[in-house]
C-alpha cells in the first residue's frame, strides 16, 4: 500500500514538472475528478487545463476555475461545454481541443454514475451510465491518440473499477435486452469493456501509460446518491485523499511505461502492468491481477469484437446527431 504521506510528498513535486503540460479532465465538475483537478492545478507550472462541464454544472464549475486561477495564476483554463453522456458531444468537445493543441500530456477521466433509478436512455439510445463510464471515455481516448502520441510522456487515467472486470455479455454488449440490463450488469459490462479497450490501445501505442483505477468507496456526491438507495459504505476514503491519490497515479513514474514525469518514490518500484499492458490499480495504488477473467477473453479476441461494436455505436451516434441538426 502506498501511504498517503508518500503520495503527498510526490505530489509536492508537481511544481517541478515540465512547463506547459496540456491536460484534459472529463468528470472534474464533482467528486474525485474535482479534487484531482484542484490538487493538480494548485502547483503545476503553466499548465493548459481543459475541463468539460454539461450545462447544468457549467456555472458552478466556472466558479471553481475562477478560484483555481487565483491560487495558480500561471495556469490557463479552458472550460468546454459538453454532456459526455452523448458520444457526439464528446466528438465536438474533443475536436475543439484538437484544433487548438498540438499535443495532450494527460487525459483524466472520471465521469460516470451507477444507474440505480433504472435505465433511461439518452437521445442516442445508450444507457448514460454506460456511455459516461465506457463509450464516451473510449471515444475521447480514440480521438486524442494522435495528440497523446505527440507528448513526451503521455498518460491516461480512468477512474472506475480496474481489477473488478467480470464475465461479459458478448451477445448483447450494450445490454439492450431489458432482461440483460441491471445497474450492476451495466457496471460490470462498462468496466470490462473499458479494460479490454484500454489494453488494446496500450498494445498499439506503446509509449502511452494507462491507469485504470478502482478507488473503492469514496465520500463524494456520487456515493451520497448511491447511499440514498439504502447501500452503506463504512469508512469511505475522503474525496480529498482520493484526489491526491489520483494525482499521484497521474504524475508519478511509478505508473509509467517510461520515465518523464515525477520520479518513483524511494523504496517503491514501478508498478506491475496487467497481462494486457495497463496499470490496474486497487484503492491504495497497488497493481491488481484479474487475469482469470481477462486472459481468456484476450485469447479469444473478444477485444476486437468489442472494438468493432463500439465503432459502430460511435458512427450511429454521429450520424444521428447530424440528422437531428439537419432537421432543425
Ligand atoms: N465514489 C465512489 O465511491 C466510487 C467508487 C468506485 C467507482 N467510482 C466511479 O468513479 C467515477 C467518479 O466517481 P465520483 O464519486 O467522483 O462521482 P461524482 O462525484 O458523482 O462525479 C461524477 C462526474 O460524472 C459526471 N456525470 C455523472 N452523471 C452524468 C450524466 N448523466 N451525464 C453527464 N455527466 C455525468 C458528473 O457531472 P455533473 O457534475 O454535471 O453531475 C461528474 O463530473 C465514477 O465513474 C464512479 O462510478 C466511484
Amino acid at each position: 500500500m502506498v501511504s498517503l504521506q508518500i503520495v503527498k510528498q510526490s505530489n509536492a513535486g508537481i511544481a517541478s514538472l515540465p512547463h506547459g503540460l496540456v491536460v484534459l479532465f472529463i468528470g472534474a465538475t464533482s467528486g474525485i475528478g474535482q479534487s484531482a483537478l484542484q490538487s493538480f492545478a494548485r502547483h503545476a507550472p503553466s499548465p493548459r487545463i481543459y475541463t468539460v462541464a454539461r450545462p447544468s454544472t457549467f456555472a458552478s464549475h466556472e466558479s471553481l476555475l475562477a478560484s483555481l486561477r487565483q491560487s495558480n495564476p500561471t495556469a490557463t483554463y479552458k472550460l468546454v461545454e459538453a454532456d459526455v453522456s452523448l458520444v457526439s458531444e464528446v466528438d465536438k468537445a474533443v475536436n475543439r481541443i484538437i484544433e487548438e493543441e498540438t499535443k495532450i500530456d494527460i487525459l483524466f477521466m472520471s465521469a460516470g454514475f451507477m444507474a440505480l433509478e433504472g435505465r433511461k436512455d439518452t437521445s442516442e439510445g445508450l444507457d448514460p451510465s454506460m456511455s459516461t463510464r465506457y463509450y464516451s471515455r473510449l471515444r475521447a481516448v480514440q480521438l486524442l491518440l494522435p495528440l497523446l502520441n505527440k507528448a513526451p510522456s503521455p498518460r491516461i487515467v480512468s477512474v472506475l473499477a480496474g481489477g473488478l472486470e467480470g464475465p461479459l455479455n458478448e451477445q448483447d454488449l450494450d445490454l439492450r435486452d431489458p432482461n440483460n440490463w441491471s445497474s450492476w450488469n451495466s457496471s460490470v459490462q462498462a468496466t470490462t469493456m473499458a479494460t479490454l479497450m484500454l489494453e488494446k490501445i496500450a498494445r498499439e501505442n506503446p509509449r502511452l501509460s494507462i491507469v485504470h483505477w478502482y478507488p473503492g468507496p469514496v465520500d463524494t456526491p456520487g456515493l451520497a446518491k448511491i447511499q440514498k438507495f439504502g447501500m452503506s459504505f463504512p469508512n469511505p476514503m475522503s474525496q480529498e485523499e482520493a484526489g491526491e491519490r489520483a494525482v499521484f497515479f497521474t504524475t508519478s513514474d511509478r505508473y509509467a511505461v517510461q520515465e518523464g514525469l515525477l520520479p518513483v518514490p524511494a523504496g517503491l518500484e514501478v508498478a506491475k502492468k496487467s497481462g494486457g499492458g495497463i496499470f490496474l490499480l486497487n484503492p491504495q495504488g497497488e497493481s491488481t491481477d484479474n487475469e482469470a477473467v481477462l486472459d481468456e477473453m484476450r485469447r479469444r479476441g473478444v477485444d476486437e469484437v468489442v472494438w468493432n461494436f463500439s465503432q459502430k455505436v460511435f458512427t450511429a451516434c454521429n450520424v444521428q446527431a447530424r440528422e437531428s441538426k439537419d432537421e432543425l
